[in-house]
């Protein structure tokens, strides 16, 4: 079992370049399939997401191969396929291969998804936009099994702007013949990416980015290379690691306007934002104090963000008041800080944080991505060792993590534990 050994209290300080996103990358690799023949991505995050969809793209025909940080993916002889359901379960955007495999090949049978356990996480709105779409379908034994003679454009009015149901049903909608108008749609920046992928390819989609997307469907698509944008949340990620250790730290190779919510909650607190072009630097404050957060869809303050901005305002002076609206479960991270000496109250979604001065190591379970991410930027700030256990979460969306931590002066080791809650092994790298 991998564990992270973090040696806290170090100030982290200097630049990093961000990754490609995950979620971005996720959702275009469910779309790649549109298209007949090799297409390119570059700046795929080296994830354990990524290299899962590329191996589901494998069971549905697809050639795959990696070449640096580039995924080219073949996609001209597409079948339907026996997907594994631990891998299926692994990821939740398995699902939005449904629409478009169904789309380029009529026929597919996918296990019902999973990904992270933050909530109840239902597919509803995919399985309604689908329907309207003209597709047929039926679940059966946890396996959904879909059919379509020929798709054709929509309405679809979305009862909550998911930004997955709007990923998938657009990127369906490409191969559907005629109009599809999807309402009430996701306006996160990964939304916006996969309508300019659909575009390059051939696509005719308008409006990614507001409420209304329209989508002409129905023309052929080509193949094309693609550059992911960075990973709006491992920069978020990095931001916080400065200003919890007391550092500095600018990130590289983004997109500011993405981070309004969480440059502002940071400003808020009192740690000293400095905006350029493509980057963000963080200083932290001297006397940084407690603020209220509540989760929101895009531009709001991001759900991904919510537990590591609670690790960092465990040692922020004063009262903290954070609302999670978007999954009703995305609290495992509240008991594991207490146990590094945080001052959490937990009611329902609400997180009452008690500022304290320190936080002090200690081993850690994390039990899930984000919560994993928090455990760690807990470890860099705390006085003393710490064990953050169950990576496997934080291997899902974070590309070199150790290395990018240890670029800015923080020490962290990837080991091996013997058994959960305890000894340290050997030490891999
Ligand atoms: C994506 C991101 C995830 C992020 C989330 C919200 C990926 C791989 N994951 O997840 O990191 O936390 O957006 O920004 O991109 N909902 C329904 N019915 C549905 C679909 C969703 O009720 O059919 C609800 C969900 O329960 C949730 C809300 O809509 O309360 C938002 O979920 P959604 O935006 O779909 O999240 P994901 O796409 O799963």
């Amino acid at each position: 079992m991998s564990a992270y050994h973090i040696r806290g209290g170090r100030k982290l300080h200097g630049e990093v370049d961000v990754a490609g996103s995950k979620n971005a990358a996720l959702a275009i690799m469910s779309a790649v399939v549109l298209a007949e023949g090799t297409t390119i991505l570059h700046n795929v995050p080296n994830v354990s997401d990524t290299r899962t969809k590329a191996s589901l793209l494998e069971v549905f025909g697809a050639k795959v191969q990696w070449r640096e940080g580039s995924l080219l993916i073949d996609c001209s002889r597409l079948h339907d396929g026996e997907a594994d359901e631990e891998m299926v379960r692994s990821i939740r955007t398995s699902f939005y291969l449904l629409g478009p495999l169904v789309a380029r090949i009529g026929f597919v049978t996918l296990p019902a998804p999973g990904g992270c356990k933050i909530g109840a996480r239902p597919v509803d709105l995919h399985v309604k936009g689908l329907l309207a779409l003209g597709a047929e379908l039926e679940l059966s034994e946890g396996r959904y099994t879909v059919r379509a003679k020929e798709l054709r454009g929509s309405e679809i009015y979305l009862d909550v702007p998911s930004a997955g149901a709007t990923q998938h049903l657009m990127a369906t909608a490409t191969l559907a013949k005629g109009i599809t108008v999807i309402q009430n749609a996701a306006i996160e920046p990964e939304v916006t990416a996969l309508a300019e992928f659909l575009n390059r390819m051939g696509a005719n989609v308008e409006g990614a980015g507001t409420s209304t997307i329209t989508i002409q469907g129905g023309a052929k698509l080509e193949p094309c290379g693609f550059t992911i944008p960075s990973d709006r949340l491992q920069a978020g990620t990095y931001l916080l690691a400065g200003a919890i250790t007391g550092g500095d730290v600018t990130v590289k190779g983004i997109i500011p306007d993405n981070q309004t919510a969480v440059i502002n909650k940071l400003r808020e607190v009192g740690a000293e934002l400095i905006e350029g072009p493509d980057w963000l630097r963080v200083k932290a404050g001297t006397n940084m104090k407690g603020v209220r957060i509540k989760t929101m869809p895009y531009p709001g303050f991001p759900t991904d963000m919510q537990q590591p901005m609670s690790a960092f305002l465990t040692i922020c002076e004063g009262v903290s008041v954070v609302e999670e609206t978007i999954y009703e479960s995305r609290i495992g991270h509240v008991q594991e800080l207490n146990r590094m000496g945080a001052n959490i109250l937990q009611e329902g979604r609400t997180s009452i944080i008690n500022g304290v001065a320190r936080l002090r190591g200690a081993t850690v379970s994390a039990s899930d991505l984000r919560a994993g991410a928090a455990l760690v930027l807990a470890g860099l700030a705390a006085e003393g060792e710490s064990f953050v256990q169950n990576i496997h979460f934080i291997d899902r969306g974070y590309d070199d993590l150790v290395g990018t931590i240890r670029s800015l002066g923080g020490d962290i080791t990837r080991i091996q534990t013997q058994e959960k809650r305890g000894k340290v092994g050997e030490t891999l790298h």
